[in-house]
């Protein structure tokens, strides 16, 4: 077999090759053979909606690549190999139902092979009405597509859609079900979205600059918009619409009001026009204290009558430019941002503010619950709780609050938020990391869907057992409408968009558990690797495992058993568990609290008391020493060096045994990945082997600073059989490292102190 050409990554998981069974290859050639569009959607043979446009030229594309062959238009439906596309009230389908003797037998016989999740998530209530035939032309929830193959002879498909969108959606799962090499030939598929809102959050300053970016510089180019749209703007579109994504927040949460000034709008406005088509809105962060930046006001008080009309007449305009602009995130009175705590008013006085502009339009309005503040707490993990938990009930109905998987910040490991079941009256919308910030950045391999399901999955018993996260977000546990999901990007103008030839699993895997939060990790990055490299089954062996198992080495490597926020100073890359200077919450030794006697933050009643703010049985559970999952202990406890852990080592050894494993399983990961070699090509096959090479240095450089350093508090040897490290302490301490990207935002030097309301420093 020779060895694939080449390839630079550009096309993501959209690369359409031509299928490589020559059996499956003619099934399919038969199959798909031509494209009818049924009655509205066709005007003068050609789609009659952009959408539809985009459809119909993503499934020629795909399947010319995947088929080798050219898919023409075609107007007979009852021709052999048609694929009809039609709106869900369309006459012409009655031959794709399912005959009625059927139907009173059994619920939909899916092909379980398939797609058996997309049948689950529709059966669950997403798509289908209570009591609804089962038949999956009437299943279609907002956004939803049916996949059936014709019960009347004749290799027919039809893809129908609850919209537009839903067709647009119902191609891209075609293109998947061909790519992942599928049995197509008797599809009975429905599929609709769990979320709402499945939005990905870009932390792109106007400079280009992207705060926490490590794949290069921001997608838009201000300076040419709103005059050249790059052809990079459509194929971002059409990654994101390919796994749901219906969102994309332009810009920094650390914003900068100049983007909400006509010229920006516009320049916004033409992306959001490249955007319509494949159904994603756009949506600006608002900075709180625009209207004195702007024009002026002497006061940005939500109270203030001149700042609420500020507010209407921008949010107006905007909407003259911008017809479904999606609405404003806020980061607000959080790392010296402004906002209604400056004038002695609340978040939802804050949120309201913004709400009531927005609500005349329909759009949406994202109140961020990462705040702490500039009074150094007792414990920052209870802050968010604290304020935001006796303000459920006083927010607008276009407001969600926005709150980050866990309690801190993104770190490789954390309890899930304890605000998730705790506002019933709110929507709340979870707020992820694809940027791996605190998991090596663009250099490290860490695959995120086991840590995005972790949290997803997490129960948190706000109405008892069964309560998960993933029900809070969805709106089912509160009876919610406003629902959804959002991920901090990793995307830049690296030609490979993420940095990492695997960054971009995170970026489909966010969409996919979007669209359905039940799918397992296994699934996501299987499909990932089929589309993205190839389906032989050698490669997906190794892959796979070493995808599923690699959040977990970070966490061994990086912060086990529950330690958190050991990084240096500034970029967030390499350890640091000996910082000690400056703000006590942006310290390593506030959160590891090593001494003498043991290591960990003790947030049980005798501390802290952070597990109060989380439901019974958890509460209980994670105050007790001995039920508290090790994988969380130092989260919770101060643990003495001697307590003995499950594994019968002693704490300081289990420490020093995660470490090593970590180290060891980066090894594991380059030794299976060289397995592989000859199935995938040259260019990618050697950046992801480099890319591991310094993953395993970095991994040495974690274990051994932490080691070393808490083994200056625990005093005890290092347990038999642990590498010694290369560096001592001493050493490791002057390393510096000055290269990391991501961290420079010129803006943020220049938030007035007046308005931040907080110590000089704004930033860590
Ligand atoms: C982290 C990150 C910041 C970011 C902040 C946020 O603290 O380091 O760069 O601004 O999260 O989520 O607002």
């Amino acid at each position: 077999m020779t060895r694939p050409a080449d390839e630079d990554g550009y096309e993501l998981w959209l690369r359409y090759r031509r299928v490589a069974d020559p059996e499956l290859l003619e099934r399919y050639r038969r199959q798909f053979g031509s494209i009818v569009l049924l009655g509205a959607a066709a005007r003068g043979g050609e789609a009659s909606t952009r959408t539809l446009a985009a459809a119909v030229a993503e499934l020629q594309a795909g399947l010319a690549g995947l088929l080798g062959r050219t898919i023409t238009l075609s107007e007979d439906p009852s021709q052999a190999g048609a694929l009809v596309i039609g709106r869900t009230l369309t006459p012409g389908f009655d031959e794709f139902r399912l005959p009625r003797a059927v139907l009173s037998n059994e619920a939909v016989s899916s092909n379980e092979a398939v797609l058996s999740k997309e049948a689950v998530a529709a059966k669950d209530g997403t798509a289908a009405e209570a009591g609804a035939p089962a038949d999956p032309l009437d299943q279609l929830g907002r956004d939803g597509f049916a996949l059936v193959t014709s019960t009347a002879g004749a290799a027919r498909t039809a893809l129908v859609g609850a919209s537009d969108l839903g067709i647009l959606y119902g191609a891209f799962q075609l293109l998947r079900l061909l790519q992942t090499g599928s049995d197509t030939s008797q599809l009975r598929l429905a599929s609709s979205p769990r979320l709402g809102l499945r939005i990905l959050n870009h932390w792109d300053n106007l400079d280009r600059t992207v705060e926490r970016g490590y794949a290069g510089f921001s997608l838009w180019d201000w300076q040419k918009l709103p005059d050249y749209l790059e052809p990079r703007y459509t194929d971002y579109a059409r990654a994101c619409a390919s796994v749901g994504i219906n969102g994309s927040v332009l810009t920094n949460v650390n914003a900068n009001a100049l983007v909400l000034t006509d010229p920006f709008i516009d320049k916004v406005g033409a992306l959001a026009q490249v955007f319509r088509p494949y159904g994603i809105r756009v949506y600006l962060t608002a900075r709180f204290s625009s209207p004195i930046e702007l024009d002026g006001l002497a006061t940005a008080d939500p109270r203030n009558p001149d700042v609420r009309d500020w507010w209407r007449r921008r949010v107006d305009g905007i909407y003259r430019r911008i017809p479904d602009f999606g609405g404003f995130v806020v980061k607000a009175n959080s790392e010296g941002q402004p906002g209604p705590q400056n004038y002695g008013r609340s978040h939802a006085e804050g949120a309201n503010l913004l709400a009531d502009a927005l609500a005349e339009h329909g759009g949406v309005l994202m109140w961020r619950a990462f705040v702490y503040d500039h009074e150094v707490p007792v414990d920052r993990a209870k802050q968010a709780y604290d304020e935001f938990k006796p303000l459920d009930g006083s927010f607008r109905r276009n407001v969600v609050v926005q709150v980050k998987n866990g309690p801190i910040d993104f770190q490789p490991r954390e309890p899930h938020h304890p605000l998730f079941g705790a506002m019933p009256k709110t929507p709340l919308l979870l707020e992820l990391q694809l940027t791996q910030e605190y998991l090596g950045c663009a250099t490290h391999l860490a695959y995120l869907a086991p840590m995005f399901k972790e949290c997803l999955d997490s129960d948190t018993f706000a109405a008892g057992p069964g309560s998960s996260v993933a029900k809070v977000i969805d709106g089912s546990l509160h009876g919610h409408e406003l629902t959804g999901m959002c991920a901090v990007t990793n995307i830049g103008s690296d030609r490979n968009w993420c940095g990492h030839p695997f960054g971009a699993a995170n970026w489909y895997a966010f969409g996919r558990l979007c669209w359905d939060p039940a799918l397992s990790s296994r699934e996501i990055a299987e499909e990932w690797l089929r589309m993205t490299f190839s389906s032989d089954a050698g490669l997906l062996a190794s892959a796979a495992q070493i995808m599923l198992d690699s959040r977990e080495a970070v966490v061994d490597y990086m912060t086990p058993l529950g330690l958190h926020h050991q990084m240096a100073v500034g970029h967030h890359y390499g350890p640091g568990p000996w910082v000690s200077e400056g703000r006590p919450d942006w310290t390593s030794v506030y959160y590891h609290r090593a001494d003498e006697q043991g290591i960990g933050f003790d947030r049980t009643p005798a501390g802290s008391n952070a597990v109060g703010q989380y439901f019974e049985p958890l509460r209980s559970q994670y105050s007790q020493l001995e039920q508290c999952p090790e994988s969380l202990l130092l989260w919770f406890h101060h643990v003495a060096w001697d307590h003995r852990l499950r594994s019968g080592r002693t704490l300081w050894e289990e420490l020093c045994h995660r470490y090593q494993r970590g180290v060891d399983a980066v090894r594991g990961f380059q030794a299976s990945w060289a397995r592989v070699s000859a199935v995938v090509d040259e260019a990618r096959f050697r950046q992801v082997s480099d890319f591991l090479r310094i993953q395993e240095k970095e991994a040495r450089w974690w274990r051994d600073a932490c080691v070393l350093y808490f083994q200056s508090c625990s005093r005890r040897p290092l347990p038999a059989g642990y590498e010694p490290a290369e560096k001592s302490l001493a050493e490791l301490r002057t390393l510096r490292h000055y290269y990391v990207p991501g961290i420079h935002n010129p803006f943020l030097a220049q938030t007035p102190r007046a308005l931040s309301g907080t110590r000089s420093e704004t930033r860590k």
